[in-house]
């Protein structure tokens, strides 16, 4: 099948053009396809009318969907656990939104997120983008000393760290905890695919290093996730409805923008696909303090 990569970004990012994915592919284009996105990290299908099985039909061409147990309930497609439901919503009081800071999906797990898939239903007229940076440029651009120490080390990925999280009422916090202890996770990581390292630090996720004091880890950790960030490692995508677009969380950070009054208007769904095994569940003496409840 006859399709075109166009390039979005310098960082990352390209529009694959002239395919349908409500279709099936086949091999030898789902093959090129995945070397693109290899390439590219982050691929963008515009205009795509896709029903939920579609979605997860075009999702299990690259990896496995998770089911999101690790969620609440609501959060869940009702008929299609695969699916989530990526939108604002009401948490005591709050508007609270997916992804408010820059994180990889799932990296607070032993089975961090392989890929993402995001199918644009709703969006506002303006406003609501999502930004992705590339880590292997992260990694790449520090200083070859820098590289070597942040080589040996682990880093803390904890769902509850995020600002989302912060601001919840406690027993909602000690439920997310129960179901979401934290891990440590190598600081850089070797992607099993390409051979290249990537950073896995986020702001989102990552309050110290392992063995290290929040003291210690906290200047290191503000400057990996400023210079990871920084604008020429970037792609932003800013949304049309019917977009599908699948970015690879092993390599890559991403942000949504929460620039719009309506949060009504903007849903998405999301699929997370199944990554290989990495870190361990961390024990309340290795992460002391985290765990008062
Ligand atoms: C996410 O972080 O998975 C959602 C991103 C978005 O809402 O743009």
């Amino acid at each position: 099948m006859d399709f075109q990569v166009k390039p979005l970004a310098s960082a990352l990012g390209a529009e694959v053009i002239g395919l349908d994915m409500s279709k099936p592919v086949d091999d030898e284009t789902q093959a090129r396809l995945r070397q693109a996105w290899l390439q590219h990290l982050v691929l963008l299908f515009r205009g795509q009318k896709l029903s939920p099985q579609n979605l997860i039909a075009f999702s299990r061409r690259f990896a496995t969907p998770h089911t999101h147990e690790n969620y609440e309930a609501e959060l869940r497609h009702p008929e299609h656990p695969e699916i989530l439901l990526v939108k604002a919503r009401e948490v005591a009081g709050r508007n609270t939104r997916f992804g408010e800071q820059w994180h990889s999906d799932m990296s607070f797990t032993t089975r961090p997120a392989l890929a993402s898939v995001l199918y644009a239903r709703r969006m506002p007229p303006v406003g609501g983008d999502t930004c992705w940076a590339n880590m292997y440029l992260a990694y790449e651009t520090l200083s070859p000393p820098l590289r070597r120490f942040l080589d040996g080390l682990e880093v803390v990925h904890d769902l509850n760290h995020g600002t989302t999280h912060q601001s919840r009422p406690l027993d909602l916090m000690a439920a997310s905890r129960k179901r979401n202890p934290a891990v440590r996770q190598p600081a850089v990581r070797v992607h099993p695919e390409t051979g290249r390292k990537a950073l896995f630090v986020s702001e989102w996720a990552c309050p110290q290093f392992v063995g290290m004091t929040r003291e210690e880890s906290q200047p290191i950790l503000e400057m990996l996730f400023r210079h990871s960030t920084q604008p020429q490692f970037q792609f932003r995508q800013m949304w049309r409805p019917d977009d599908l677009l699948i970015w690879d969380n092993r390599c890559t950070v991403h942000l949504a923008l929460g620039d719009y009054t309506d949060f009504s208007q903007r849903e998405l769904l999301r699929t997370s696909l199944i990554g290989e095994p990495s870190g361990q569940v961390l024990t309340r003496a290795e992460y002391a303090g985290a765990y008062d409840e």
